[in-house]
């Protein structure tokens, strides 16, 4: 299969493509930053994908995996919500489209988080429905992840500072954030294995959300 990934520098970007070249796809990839992967099946892009007249021509794409963001910039909104609709535009509304994914945030159902962000990844959800929509009559799917924590670049200010990581671990139920090979591996799942489902925003957050309410009563103990 042919496979647009986007923010393929780094983080779960990186590793997804890796997955998906592992796995013996061809792997279209779009950044702001260069690439490190060096293979035959991979085929990297520097762009920024606001400037959507700017975006190359990548003909007949089978998967989309909508993943670059920035979190808290002056810019989240064109960012992480206009540049994810230029490039499913540009190459997800046409026949050979199997399935498209989006990374959303869990922050995108709880609120919590920067405003900017926050907005932009629920207007991400939002529009992922939208597109669900139009390409049903490919057979193909279209689905968001929720995210909570994941281990990259991108958190390392709370990761490495002790007092902020212990705080963030006693509000996780599951006590650990997920790392970038399981994130892959939900990618995949979604894009390659799934069929059916279509529509959905997957919470994948180590119960961080809907585990965290508590009930009070006399003789019950959490
Ligand atoms: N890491 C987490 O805990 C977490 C949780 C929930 C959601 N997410 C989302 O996952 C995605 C990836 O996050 P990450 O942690 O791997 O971050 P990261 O910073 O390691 O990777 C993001 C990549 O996207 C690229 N990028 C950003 N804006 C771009 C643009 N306009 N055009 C082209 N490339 C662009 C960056 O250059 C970078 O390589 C983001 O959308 C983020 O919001 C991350």
């Amino acid at each position: 299969m042919r496979v647009l990934i986007t923010g393929s520098s780094s983080g779960i970007g990186l590793e997804c493509a890796k997955k998906f070249l592992a796995t013996g796809h061809e792997v279209f990839g779009l950044d702001l930053k260069p690439s490190k992967i060096e293979n035959k099946n991979y085929h990297h892009y520097v762009v920024d994908i606001k400037d959507g007249d700017k975006l190359p021509t990548i003909d007949k794409v089978n998967i989309i995996f909508n993943n670059a963001g920035l979190q808290n910039s002056k810019d989240d909104i064109s960012n992480n919500l206009k540049g994810t609709i230029n490039v499913t535009e540009k190459y997800g509304i046409q026949e050979d489209i199997k399935s498209i994914l989006f990374n959303a945030s869990a922050s995108a159902q709880s609120g919590f988080e920067f405003p900017e962000y926050v907005a932009s990844k629920a207007g991400v959800v939002g529009y992922m429905k939208n597109v669900a929509t139009r390409i049903a009559k490919y057979g193909a799917t279209a689905n968001a992840i929720s995210l909570g924590g994941v281990k990259t670049d991108l958190n390392k200010c709370v990761m490495e500072d002790e007092n902020m990581w212990k705080q963030i671990m006693d509000a996780t139920p599951l006590k650990k954030w997920m790392s970038v090979e399981e994130v892959a591996e939900w990618v995949y799942f979604l894009t390659v294995i799934n069929m059916s489902m279509s529509g959905e925003d997957l919470l994948i957050d180590n119960g961080e959300y809907k585990l965290n309410s508590s009930f009070v009563w006399p003789g019950y103990n959490k």
